[in-house]
């Protein structure tokens, strides 16, 4: 079997208990949560909120009816960006942004709806809190900024914009995709009122789960309106959280898998963090060595989610993924949905060659990717 170095798209495998959440999901309680009285829907009902619940403690948010569950994390920040702004808004967001941001963003733009300003990193690949202060208008309604790039793994300023953000009283908004379940995540310490996360990245979880932590007390517009099972004989959206963006049957064995996932990371974050910086610490280094690599992701471990981008020579990007793979490693090359940081790289045309490591990830296997980079840049 080939060598998974691509957790930052979606982690794999995922842990024996997830499966058993999913399994169990689907065979012994599957019912349409908070809908009837019968005990497999109960049952289905007491396992969403046990994983909001985990995921609530995770983040260190004290309400766990403020965790909103999403498809993925581009959902998420749909609601989270469509959700938060008005006509004539300003929003401030930078240029490292993923697609998911960047898309609804632009789009609002497009449409003459809103004002976008993205604030350039500075050459060191951060984001400088400064720079996003001084590119707030009077109209500014919303700051977005990536916890860490998913093109370099570099791990932005985000409690310091949070700062700026509270002193300004303007909304704040994370793209948590890369650092939720990698790295310890505190909403209240960061300043945020919107933190948006992938159930299937670091928290292990299956694919089609994600969510979007809203602070209490903010409101956004709905995106999806329909049944919650409460509050039935109202024709509006129910309120309530997290009921007001969660209209529909739920993802019950994603939901269950992903809180098996977070019960699984939750008591080993610390571990995993640590492991996953020494790991991509031994790709820098590795990969340093080789003639021919330019590294795009930063130098310090502690600035870093567990991801290396890099190039070989002049090869493009997804050639070189192709040839490692034939060599049995699955990274992944391209522009990894987010132009504005290859803009920055200079990489806009060939892309960068992106290796993320895991939680079941060996340094035996990363001497051996530094190996097939080494021979494929021989050839
Ligand atoms: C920084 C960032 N934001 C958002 C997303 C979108 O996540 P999802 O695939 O769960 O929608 C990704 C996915 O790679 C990402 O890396």
């Amino acid at each position: 079997m080939s060598v998974y170095l691509d957790h930052a798209a979606t982690s794999h495998p995922k842990p024996e208990a997830v499966l058993d959440a999913v399994r169990a999901a689907l065979t012994e309680y599957n019912a349409n949560p908070g809908r009837a009285g019968h005990p497999r829907a109960l049952r289905a009902g007491r396992e969403i909120l046990e994983a909001r619940a985990a995921l609530a403690a995770l983040m260190g948010a004290k309400d766990a009816m403020s965790v909103v569950f999403a498809f993925n994390c581009t959902d998420a920040l749909n609601l989270a960006v469509k959700g938060a702004l008005r006509v004539g808004d300003h929003v401030v967001a930078t240029q490292l942004e993923h697609n998911s941001v960047l898309r609804p963003l632009c789009g609002l733009a497009a449409r003459g709806r809103i004002t976008l300003t993205l604030v350039k990193p500075r050459p060191d690949g951060f984001v400088d809190p400064d720079d996003v202060e001084h590119a707030l208008t009077g109209r500014t309604a919303l700051i977005a900024c990536t916890h860490a790039s998913n093109v370099t793994g570099a791990i932005q300023p985000v409690a310091a914009i949070g700062q700026v953000a509270r002193r300004r009283g303007i909304r704040y908004l994370i793209d948590g995709a890369q650092a939720l379940g990698g790295m310890p995540v505190d909403v209240e310490a960061l300043g945020c009122d919107l933190y948006a996360f992938p159930g299937h990245k670091s928290l292990l979880g299956p694919q089609g789960t994600g969510g979007l932590y809203v602070r209490p007390g903010v409101t956004l517009f709905p995106q999806r309106e329909g049944g919650t099972g409460s509050a039935s004989d109202s024709m509006l959206q129910p309120a309530e959280l997290p009921e007001r963006y969660e209209a529909g049957t739920l993802n019950l064995p994603g939901i269950a898998g992903l809180g098996a996932g977070v019960k699984h990371v939750a008591p080993r974050l610390s571990q995993i963090m640590s492991r996953e910086r020494e790991l991509t610490g031994a790709l820098m280094e590795g990969l340093a060595d080789v003639d021919g690599v330019t590294l795009y992701s930063p130098r310090e471990e502690a600035a870093r989610a567990g991801i290396v981008a890099f190039n070989v020579g002049d090869l493009p990007s997804a050639q070189a993924a192709d040839a490692l793979a034939r060599r049995g490693f699955d990274v992944r090359g391209g522009l990894h949905c987010a132009p504005g940081a290859h803009r920055f790289l200079g990489t806009l045309e060939r892309g960068a060659v992106r290796a993320s490591v895991g939680h079941e990830t060996t340094f035996e296997e990363v001497e051996g990717f530094v190996e097939a980079v080494r021979e494929m840049g021989r050839e």
